[in-house]
Formats: structure tokens, C-alpha cells, sequence
């Protein structure tokens, strides 16, 4: 779609672009002193020019895009898409990044990586998500990652059991980011850890008491807002986008729900273009107990259907069987068989119910501060380890 620019030298194009190559494209040309539109001019231009188009890109969750091009150009780039048979949307991601990757950060910085995203979920309470979070997310700041620890549960436990407090409905915070209502840097929201062994490197976005209405929030912002066709499943990545560029690792400790927002977090983690299998998914801490296996099967069913829905990959990164007891007997011994037998997702630890992890949360201290040399530590870096293929 495309109308006449006010003197009459561009028009105004109308398409689609995925969240993260707008946020890309925003900061290159900033970066090179361009104006987004020449940007993309000479993006489209280039790859006009070229025998054939590149390499697909992931163009799941695009949303409408506008920009002004010389007048024609448009209508010169879809008779090149259709001539090589690619969507205009799949024409025009094509044409920005590979202009990204032949016009370098003038920094000298190597091309941005996507950080890699954890994240930890089960609808079932109670299993081990947020111990499993905060001690993957520390043992990968004591590695010397930059980690950035996300409660999105409005229980705020997480956010609770570090000291920190949860910020009060109605301020700006990842919900109110989320819905697009966010009024400041969401930069200004996050919290330092501040213990020596972390260096600084552990971020904690806290919870907010909102979060408990983020569905119905999230639902509305896609009806008002349709005309720039908000997806929904995309509301938590154009929240994180604008803060990936500071951070090695992105940990994510979801409610026990399987709501909207759940839906939100399985999209992030899902394998973007160029991203190695296994670096982001999802981790799932389960227990050795017949309920469970029924819950990891509703769950297991949603990622399917948004493996679907979207044409996306979402790798399981593995499951974590927590609280486990061989005294409760056959029960426990052939849950737990079941769990290794599924062999994808692989059993990243067994872990039994150990008192540091109780001691660590009534401290209000990280663990792997409070306990560094416990097997509870060692067990979330073990986790650590195998959820980074
Ligand atoms: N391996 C363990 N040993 C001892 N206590 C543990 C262990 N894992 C978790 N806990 C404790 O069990 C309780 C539940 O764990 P946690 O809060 O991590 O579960 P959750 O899945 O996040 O729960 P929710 O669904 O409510 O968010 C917490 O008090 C936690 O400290
Ligand atoms: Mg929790």
C-alpha cells in the first residue's frame, strides 16, 4: 500500500517488518547517521539488484511497518517479489537484513547476537520455576555473563526472595511495556543485584502486582490498537527488544498459568533466524509425581500449537526433576524413570529437597551466594550448563 509523500518525491509504504530487524534497523542507522528511509531505499534498491533474493528470514510476529521510498520503487520491489516468489513481507526482511550485514556497526562491533533466552515454565505451582531461574541466572552472572532475571510472575516471589521489592500497580513496568503504555526507559525499572560474586552482571526486572490482569490487558491493547495489528503473542518481545543489546542471557520465571501472557514468553523463546538450535527455549522443572506428567502434556500441546501457528521452532532445552524423594517410593522411582525415558527433552539434574534452597529464600539471599559450594548450587549450574547447547 503506498500514498504520495507531501512533495511529491516519495510515497508512504505501508508493510510488515518483524520486531527485532525494526529495532535492528533503528540503531544501525542511527549509528551511520541515515535516515531510516534512506536505509531502507537503499536496502530495497540492493536487493533488487541481486540475481536472486538471499537466505529466508524469519518473518514470524512482523508487524505493520511504515517508511517513505522514491515514488515507484515499491511497485518496483513487489514485481520482484513476485517474480521470485516471496512474500512483500519476506521481500523486505530480506532487503534489511542484508543490508544490516553488509553496512557494519561503524563501532566495530561485531553484528549484534540476540541474548540467549531461558525461559523457565510450568503451569503446575509449586515445581521449582523460580529456584530453578534465580540459580541458572547467578550461576551464569558468576560465569561473567550480563544476566537479566525477569519475574514475570505477579506473585513477585522471585522478585520477593532477592530483597527487592515489586513494583505497585499503576507505575511503569514490564506490563505496562508490554501493553504499550510504558512512559519511561523500561531500563529505569531494573534493579542491580548487588553482591561482590556477581559483579554487578545480575539484573533483576521486578514483578508488578499489574500482571495479574496482563491477559485481559494484553487482549484488549490487540483489539485497540488493531490498526497497527498488534500480535499479541509478541507483546513480551517488543517489551525486552529495546534491552537485549545488554545482555548475554535473558532468564524469564513464568507464572503457573497458561494464559496469554504464557503464550508471550513461549513466542520469545523461540529460535530466531541465524540463532544455533538450543540456545533459547524453554526449561521445565518438573516433579517425580503422576500430576506432573499431565501438566507437562497440556503444556507440551501449547508450545505444539504455537510451533504451528507460526511456523516457529521452539526448543526444549530441558526438563529439571525437583524435589525429588526415592523414599516416596514407586511413585517417585518410576516418575523419575519416565522423565529420563522421554529422552527429548533430557532430565538436566535430579534434585532432592535441600535445605539451602529454604534457607537461601528465608535469607533473602541468592544462593549461590549464601551456599555457594551446596548441591543446590551445584545443581543450578549444572542446569546452567546443559540449558546452553
Ligand atoms: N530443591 C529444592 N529443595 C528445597 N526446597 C526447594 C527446592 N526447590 C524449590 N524449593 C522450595 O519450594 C518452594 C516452591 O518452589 P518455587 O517457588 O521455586 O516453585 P514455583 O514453581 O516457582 O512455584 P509457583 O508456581 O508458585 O511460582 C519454594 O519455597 C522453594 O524455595
Ligand atoms: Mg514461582
Amino acid at each position: 500500500m503506498a500514498s504520495p509523500y507531501p512533495d511529491g518525491d516519495r510515497e508512504k509504504v505501508a508493510s510488515k517488518l518483524p520486531p527485532v530487524l525494526r529495532q535492528e534497523l533503528k540503531i544501525r542507522a542511527a549509528e551511520l547517521s541515515l535516515d531510516i528511509q534512506d536505509a531502507v531505499t537503499a536496502a530495497v534498491t540492493a536487493w533488487r539488484e541481486l540475481p536472486e533474493g538471499g537466505p529466508a528470514v524469519d518473518t514470524s510476529g512482523a508487524e505493520s511497518y511504515s517508511t517513505w521510498l522514491p515514488a515507484g520503487l515499491y511497485d518496483d520491489f513487489k514485481a520482484t517479489c513476485t517474480t521470485r516468489g516471496v512474500s512483500y513481507t519476506q521481500g523486505l526482511a530480506q532487503s534489511v537484513r542484508r543490508w544490516l550485514d553488509t553496512n557494519p556497526s561503524p563501532n566495530g562491533a561485531p553484528p549484534r547476537e540476540a541474548p540467549e533466552r531461558k525461559i523457565v515454565c510450568n503451569q503446575k505451582g509449586g515445581v521449582g520455576k523460580t529456584a530453578v531461574s534465580a540459580g541458572i541466572a547467578q550461576s551464569y552472572a558468576e560465569d561473567g555473563k550480563r544476566v537479566l532475571l525477569v519475574d514475570y510472575d505477579p506473585q513477585g516471589h522471585l522478585s520477593d526472595q532477592l530483597g527487592i521489592d515489586q513494583i505497585p500497580p499503576g507505575h511503569d513496568s514490564l506490563v505496562s511495556h508490554m501493553c504499550g503504555d510504558g512512559k519511561a526507559d523500561l531500563r529505569e525499572t531494573i534493579v542491580v543485584i548487588d553482591d561482590p560474586r556477581f559483579e554487578k552482571r545480575l539484573h533483576l526486572l521486578p514483578a508488578c502486582f499489574d500482571g495479574f490482569l496482563l491477559d485481559a490487558m494484553i487482549a484488549v491493547q490487540a483489539v485497540d490498537r488493531s490498526k497497527r495489528a498488534l500480535q499479541k503473542e509478541s507483546a513480551l518481545e517488543r517489551a525486552l527488544i529495546q534491552l537485549e543489546a545488554d545482555y548475554d542471557v535473558i532468564v524469564i520465571d513464568c507464572p503457573p498459568s497458561l494464559g496469554i501472557a504464557m503464550d508471550a514468553a513461549l513466542y520469545y523463546s523461540r529460535r530466531r533466524t541465524g540463532e544455533p538450535v538450543g540456545s533459547s527455549g524453554v526449561i521445565i522443572p518438573v516433579l517425580a509425581e503422576d500430576s506432573s506428567a499431565t501438566a507437562y502434556s497440556m503444556l507440551a500441546g501449547q508450545i505444539e500449537d504455537l510451533r504451528e501457528d507460526f511456523s516457529i521452532d521452539i526448543d526444549y532445552l530441558g526438563l529439571v526433576v525437583n524435589l525429588y524423594d526415592s523414599r516416596r517410593g514407586a511413585v517417585a522411582t518410576s516418575s523419575l524413570s519416565h522423565w529420563k525415558n522421554i529422552g527429548d527433552p533430557r532430565v538436566l539434574a535430579v534434585i532432592g529437597d535441600l535445605k539451602e534452597q529454604r534457607e537461601a529464600v528465608r535469607e533473602r539471599q541468592p544462593l549461590l551466594s549464601y551456599a555457594p559450594h551446596s548441591d543446590q548450587a551445584e545443581a543450578m549450574r549444572q542446569i546452567a550448563r546443559g540449558a546452553s547447547w
